[in-house]
């Protein structure tokens, strides 16, 4: 119910019309009485003066935070108070959260502590594990600064364009000078140690690409103690048919949109998130 104390929570980006975040936190705030509304808007790429501008608007309308994303995850961050580490090294942002003492926003990357969250929820930690991800894009980024933080004993980053893997990497050992991190070609994913973990970071076998997959290298699937993808539509991607053909346990990114919502919400609020509305958010998002 929206009264005259309901704060505001949005997503500024383009496109917007198919998120399901306003579910996810609309949601959140109806499980935990939390005076809160979210509401998505269409925002395109700005000038700086623009996003500078929106961000003192919804400050001063009391906004607690939003999220934003393509084409801004990045754009916004110069019109930042603060941000947190790991975002700062990923080069994104997709939480913005009030900070009033400052009188701004700091950013946050909670595509990333989704991530964490819905591995750990899976049982799997990157910490002294050999991690392979496949794709050097921005999700790919978020993963490898992920799993770097994390200490992963060996982090090889498989891309087409190997020179964008090899970029990859070596931003990476900037900020993780000790972290063995290397970028091969994709021919080469199943020469990878036996027990690593996998996380599928390209576009490759999105809907109306449901076919295809990266690798399919059955030497490849064979040595994965875990293989994620972080698409989850379709439910199963090719790539996590051929996991599971070859018995190794594993999960699309349906978890990891539940967990960067969570995450944000409890940002925002304060509020802790129980196991028992987490289920039901995803319930909801799923059904
Ligand atoms: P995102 O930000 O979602 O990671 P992106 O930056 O466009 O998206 O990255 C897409 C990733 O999917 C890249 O690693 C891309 O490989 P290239 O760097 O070689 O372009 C990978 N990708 C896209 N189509 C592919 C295909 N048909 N085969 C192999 N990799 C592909």
């Amino acid at each position: 119910m929206i009264t005259g104390t309901t704060k505001l929570l949005a997503l500024f980006g383009d496109p917007v019309e198919k998120t399901k975040s306003p579910l996810i936190h609309n949601t959140l705030a109806e499980l935990s009485g939390q005076d809160v509304s979210y509401m998505a808007f269409r925002v395109e790429k700005k000038e700086p003066e623009d996003l500078s501008a929106l961000l003192r608007g919804v400050y001063n309308m009391g906004a607690l935070g939003f999220n934003v994303t393509v084409p801004l995850k990045s754009l916004m961050i110069p019109h930042l108070v603060d941000i947190d580490v790991l975002a700062k090294q990923i080069g994104a942002v997709n939480t913005l959260v009030r900070v009033e003492e400052k009188g701004g926003y700091k950013g946050y990357n909670t595509d990333v502590i989704g991530l964490k969250r819905d591995l750990l929820a899976h049982g799997v930690a990157l910490r002294e594990k050999d991690v392979i991800l496949l794709g050097a894009g921005g999700a790919s980024r978020a993963a490898a600064f992920l799993a770097a933080s994390e200490g992963a004993k060996s982090i090889r980053i498989a891309n087409r364009t190997l020179q964008k893997a090899q970029e990859l990497a070596e931003s990476v050992r900037q900020d993780y000078p000790d972290c063995d991190v290397t970028a091969i070609p994709l021919s080469e994913a199943g020469l990878i140690p036996d027990g690593s973990i996998a996380i599928q970071c390209t576009s490759v076998g999105f809907i109306g690409n449901e076919e295809a997959s990266p690798v399919t290298d059955e030497a490849f699937f064979r040595k994965l103690s875990f293989a994620y993808d972080i698409i989850y539509h379709p439910e199963e991607t090719r790539f996590l048919a051929l996991a599971k053909e070859a018995n190794v346990p594993c999960a699309n990114g349906m978890g990891m949109l539940l967990w960067q919502g969570i995450a944000a919400f409890e940002y925002w609020t304060g509020e802790e998130i129980t196991a028992e509305a987490a289920e039901v958010v995803r319930k909801r998002l799923f059904a």
